[in-house]
């Protein structure tokens, strides 16, 4: 038997400011998944997390409220930690950036990055609010957009048109907190010299430490040369104030990654086994992986390394980077009730419908995962009830009736307990590599051919004829002993799951080494149900209630304050593209020369389309509002022409029209003016 890894994993620090949603839990349950998998497995796996807890977004929140910021973390924590827990997102520790800890290694990093000389400082100019007496960042400012002339646009950027400025270039510019006409004013502030760490970060990101997608993200900067990053803000702020630097403090990106330290460091106060110096000395022998979104890479794989680098500290193992998670094909929306939270989901359906769900389709890659609420129904409802739990449930009653209960020392089928067996490192490695969905295929492959073996042996049957009671005990006896197997496959997934099903196989806590025993001669429990379907009333419901959600939030807080710490308050699911991506969609007038109906699909239309120099075939979802499809024939629309093809039930589909509005009878498809000719570029 080779040691146990010793491996300590992080997800993102959620903001102390704001609800869990669906989007965060995606992070939170793919990360505890693999922590419990290292676990199942014997290593010594521990998972750390805790609230950020900084920044002007959290005092403002607090000051609304007419509560201290500590109040306020202190409420979120609690919200936070139950939403977790019931989430069964099992850390070690759930701490807060707001720690003695984490004050304590915050001053100590940036102390020996400013005595290594990797601290500049310098005056920059930043428009101030005069009332409020505190500098504004740009989520704070709101004006209108220079170039479109749309009012109410924040700082950064113009909702409408999509245009990016500084703050300054905002016309009318005026402070969202008090509604003063900002200043500029100066500031001394202090910056981490990046650059200073250009070849060691060149190198790092090729070592293996990032998936290859995100590595040539991040080499685009890397090519242009790093920045020195600004990491301090002007009292007022809710944060660290920088060592001899009074009235500075640490900006709330800086001390946030350091939380993970701090809150390992907590646990290690109460875990002798726990060695907070072997982990994070620079020859560490262990392994630190930190899981994260996509929009948050360039903090922990830039920025995060350089400050570990030059502090004299170990840089982590790996950086594991997910996509967003999409709802019904589209963003969470508030309005279409798919911004689902976290307790809003728990108060109509049970975690592990979820946890499955996100595991059937999490690989390894950084792309979007959508969770198709009919999906989720019919899916979970196949695969844990119609598969795995009914192997279970069909052998159950025969043992209890026909053996008191206690499984025969027979195996009926050696072919396929030997197949389970076979299956078991493929299964482990694709834990290992994060690749749940094939973790996922490949256990329920295993449930398929159980289910096929015990309907062809059809125990039922033989349970009626005379003399067949010793096959019916083998076979039922075998189905059971599958069904373990299958636990002991899931249980990272199906923690709760595993553990009705321990109870009822009246074994101790599985691990994945149980996998290559079977149960004889062996006493069962009685048999509960262990999972019921999802009934799709219960998804309704909770569509139903975010939508209330956002009525009551819109009630008790006015406007939305905005999410996050205010400075990079970017909506995490409407990330900025590079003008290069954009410059790539081939977008074309199209003709519409026939239009029709497509058999078997509701909402699609098969519509064939004259761009120019082809034809194409493009299905589209505007059946709802084009009840009469032969009208459209002869229109001009939009196309994209060089979307990759995508084979549907029906057909390949070969691009894409153009529509706006929110669906069923409002769809508009989108025309040029009149003139148009069919294959012309848009530009
Ligand atoms: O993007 C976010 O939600 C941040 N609160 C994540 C911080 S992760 C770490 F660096 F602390
Ligand atoms: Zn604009």
């Amino acid at each position: 038997m080779s040691e146990p890894r010793k491996i300590l994993v992080t997800s993102a620090l959620p903001y102390a400011n704001g609800s869990i949603h669906l989007g965060h839990m995606l992070e939170y349950i793919q990360t505890d998944m693999w922590v419990r998998f290292q676990k199942h497995r014997g290593n010594q796996c521990t998972y750390v997390c805790a609230d950020d807890a900084h920044g002007s977004a959290i005092m403002l929140r607090a000051e609304k409220e007419g509560i201290t910021p500590e109040q306020l973390i202190a409420n979120v924590q609690a919200e936070h930690s139950a939403d977790f827990a019931e989430f069964l997102v099992d850390f070690d520790n759930f701490h807060s950036t707001h720690a003695e800890e984490n004050r304590e290694l915050s001053s100590q990093i940036y102390l020996k990055l400013r005595d290594a000389g990797h601290i500049a400082t310098r005056s920059i100019t930043q428009y101030f609010d005069p009332e409020k007496k505190m500098f504004l960042a740009d989520r704070f400012i709101k004006g209108t957009c220079p170039k479109c002339g749309t009012e109410d646009q924040y700082g950064d950027n113009c909702e409408k048109c999509g245009a990016t400025y500084a703050p300054t270039d905002l016309k009318d510019p005026k402070s969202a907190i008090s509604g003063a006409t900002p200043v500029l004013k100066d500031s001394q502030h202090f910056f981490f010299k990046l650059p200073d760490f250009q070849q060691m970060l060149q190198e790092w990101t090729r070592s293996g430490t990032l998936q290859d997608a995100v590595a040539n993200k991040l080499a685009e900067w890397l090519d242009v040369g790093l920045q020195q990053w600004d990491i301090s803000r002007d009292a007022p702020y809710f944060g660290f104030e920088i060592p001899d630097e009074p009235g500075k403090y640490f900006y709330v990106w800086l001390d946030a990654p350091i939380g993970y330290m701090a809150s390992f460091k907590n646990l290690c106060a109460r875990r002798p086994d726990l060695d907070f110096d072997a982990f994070w000395a620079k020859d560490s022998t262990t392994e630190l992986y930190h899981f994260i979104g996509k929009d948050i890479v360039n903090f922990h794989a830039l920025f995060w390394p350089a400050m570990l680098e030059g502090a004299g500290y170990r840089k982590p193992t790996a950086i594991n980077v997910h996509g967003y998670l999409t709802v019904n094909g589209q963003k969470m929306s508030k309005s279409r009730g798919t911004f689902i939270k976290a307790r809003t989901y728990l108060d109509h359906l049970s975690p592990e419908y979820l946890r499955y769900y996100y595991a059937s389709k999490l690989g390894r890659g950084v792309d979007d995962l959508d969770l198709n609420l009919e999906d989720f129904v019919q899916k979970v409802n196949s695969d844990l009830v119609g598969k795995v739990v009914n192997i279970a449930s069909r052998c159950a009653g025969f043992i209890h009736k026909g053996n008191a209960g206690v499984l025969v020392a027979v195996d009926a089928a050696p072919e396929l307990t030997e197949a389970f067996l076979a299956a078991a490192p493929s299964i482990a490695e694709a834990y290992e590599a994060r690749d749940f969905s094939r973790a996922m295929r490949e256990i329920m492959g295993l449930a398929d051919r159980a289910n096929a073996w015990i309907a062809d042996k059809a125990p039922w049957s033989l349970n009626k004829q005379e003399g067949k009671q010793d096959e019916v005990q083998a076979i039922c006896a075998t189905g059971v002993n599958l069904f373990r197997q299958l636990v002991i496959f899931l249980k990272p997934v199906l923690p709760l799951l595993a553990a009705d099903a321990e109870a009822f196989l009246n074994v101790a806590p599985l691990t994945w080494n149980d996998h290559t025993t079977l149960l004889a001669d062996h006493q069962l429990n009685e048999f509960k149900p262990l999972m019921t379907r999802i009934d799709p009333v219960k998804v309704q419901a909770m569509t139903d209630a975010s939508k209330e959600d956002l009525v009551a939030s819109q009630t008790d807080t006015g406007t939305a304050a905005p999410q996050g710490n205010g400075e990079l308050a970017k909506d995490p699911l409407s990330a900025e593209i590079e003008f290069d991506a954009f410059a790539a969609v081939d977008l074309r007038v199209a003709l519409i020369l026939k239009a029709e109906a497509v058999e078997g699909a509701d909402k699609l239309l098969r519509l064939t389309l004259d761009i120019g120099d082809e034809q194409r075939n493009v299905f589209s979802g505007i059946k709802s509002a084009y009840p009469d499809p032969a009208k459209l024939e002869g229109r001009l629309t939009m196309m994209i022409a060089n979307l990759k093809p995508r084979k549907m039930r029906f057909g390949i589909s070969e691009g894409m029209v153009m529509a706006a509005g929110p669906g069923g009878e409002e769809i508009y498809l989108l025309s040029p003016d009149s003139g148009a000719k069919p294959g012309q570029r848009i530009k």
